[in-house]
């Protein structure tokens, strides 16, 4: 792969970034002295920046979103098609597109039916925060109207979904958040709060009950969960905590909120995290993966039952769910959905990722055996993370910088991997992996080499 502007052009570019970009989630004060990263082109797994240095990318575009892998002609030809023939009615119409993808997501999720359009994974968690308070208004008489969410999760970059977050750095100085969002205890057996309980995943599902008969059960309406961490440090659920967590939804009237902004769309090695676990959800939403980034699109699923909650009173003018996206009406997000959802199944991605994901894992054991700082391993298809410690013994967690260290030097040796950041304090500890769905044996063998080398090159 060639691509380099002239070098002026090149320079140009970097300082009209630096003087005027201000990067997401980035601090500033670096790029005084160096240059910011610029990305420009990707194939596969493959990425260029502006200067033409190659790296092979192990977070799917930074944040677990290019489950297809980049340079995907297919989508851009659908995306283009698309648009050149009708860019954007907004969403109170329907579109072929839109119609054609809710009919294959469906057919993928049994005991779901409606889709409802937006464009972020932030959006589209607010949209069931919204339903959750407007069926408190209109079919509870203002009872269950908080919302549980879990320590350690992360919903989104909105005040709403901030109130539901389980990362406290993440929200810091953004307060006062919309009351009503309670928190219960995270599930991350490593860091076990219940070293008395026989069994840790009850005893980490039985912590959720306490937190509803302490608020109340009838002031409960939703719980909102991940089906596996993310960006709170690949948190996988241990044994018995699901089927115990849908147990006490059902008992106390609760509906199921699970968000499946990363793990959707095939990173687990399933359609959908939630299906590892037999899991039966009332909401389900999603967003990175679905359309790869070839397009900005989000989706908000629910079943018939809560859909009727919204059209039972047709006379009353309030009585139907009042909210719109506006770019949740552009056309060219379920087409590119839809293409997206094609190469998977005619790529067998899902398998690829079963398979994989598995060598991945073995990877990272071997890893473990030899470079003790790998205090655990955990993942799920290719979802993983590594926890990085002083003292296996004593599990404290390492040092953010010198876990920041072992990234920096990954990315020097032209592999991008990622860490918790800025999520809990003291606690980011864990890289992050989760490449293209359509990795292959090569492309994983150095992405574990790599990180072999840059853990000998930080800590010997
Ligand atoms: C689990 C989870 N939910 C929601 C979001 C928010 O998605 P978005 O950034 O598209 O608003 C993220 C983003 O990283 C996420 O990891």
């Amino acid at each position: 792969m060639n691509y380099m502007h002239d070098g002026n052009d090149n320079r140009h570019i970097i300082e009209a970034d630096r003087n005027h970009v201000w990067h997401h989630l980035s601090q500033h004060k670096q790029y005084e002295t160096v240059d910011p990263p610029i990305m420009v082109e990707g194939k596969g797994l493959r990425l260029w920046d502006i200067k033409g240095r190659e790296y092979l990318d192990a977070v799917s575009g930074g944040v677990w979103t290019v489950n297809v892998g980049y340079g995907r002609v297919s989508i851009a030809d659908a995306v283009r098609d698309q648009l050149v023939k009708l860019n954007y009615f907004a969403g109170s119409a329907g579109s072929v597109g839109a119609a054609l993808f809710s009919e294959r997501l469906i057919e993928k999720m049994p005991g779901m039916s409606r889709v409802y359009y937006a464009n972020s994974g932030s959006e589209a968690n607010e949209k069931v925060f919204k339903m959750v308070r407007q069926i408190s208004a209109r079919h509870h008489g203002g009872r269950k109207w908080k919302i549980l969410f879990r320590e350690r999760d992360y919903h989104g970059t909105t005040l709403g979904t901030l109130a539901a977050c389980g990362q406290p750095q993440r929200s810091a100085d953004y307060g006062p958040f919309p009351p009503g969002f309670v928190e219960v205890p995270h599930c991350l057996e490593y860091r076990n709060q219940y070293p008395d309980a026989p069994d840790y995943g009850l005893a980490a599902a039985n912590a959720i009950e306490e937190v509803i008969l302490r608020e109340g059960p009838d002031t409960i309406g939703a719980i909102c969960l991940e089906p596996i961490t993310a960006g709170g440090g690949v948190i996988t659920p241990p044994v018995g905590y699901w089927p115990r967590v849908q147990e006490i939804c059902k008992k106390y009237n609760i509906l199921l909120h699970i968000d499946e902004v990363v793990c959707g769309i095939g990173r687990t090695g399933r359609w959908f995290g939630y299906q590892n676990y037999d899991i039966k959800p009332d909401f389900v939403t999603v967003a990175k993966g679905v359309a790869s980034g070839y397009a900005a699109i989000s989706c908000m699923i629910t079943t018939e039952a809560v859909f009727d909650l919204f059209k039972d009173s047709p006379d009353d003018p309030l009585n139907y769910f009042r909210d719109i996206s506006t770019f949740g009406g552009c056309l060219s997000g379920p087409v590119a959905a839809l293409e997206n959802m094609r190469i998977i199944e005619d790529e067998e991605l899902l398998e690829n990722t079963r398979v994989m994901g598995e060598r991945f894992m073995t990877g990272l054991n071997g890893l473990m055996a030899k470079h003790p700082v790998i205090g655990d391993v955990r993942g799920k298809g290719l979802f993983c993370g590594a926890e990085l410690v002083k003292d296996r013994i004593t599990k404290e967690p390492m040092d953010e910088k010198l876990v920041q260290a072992v990234v920096k030097q990954c990315m020097s040796d032209g592999v991008i991997i990622g860490m918790t950041n800025r999520s809990l304090p003291g606690m980011n500890n864990t890289l992050c992996f989760s490449p293209a769905l359509s990795i292959n044996d090569d492309e994983t063998n150095q992405i574990i080499d790599t990180l072999d080398k840059a853990l000998t090159s930080v800590f010997g």
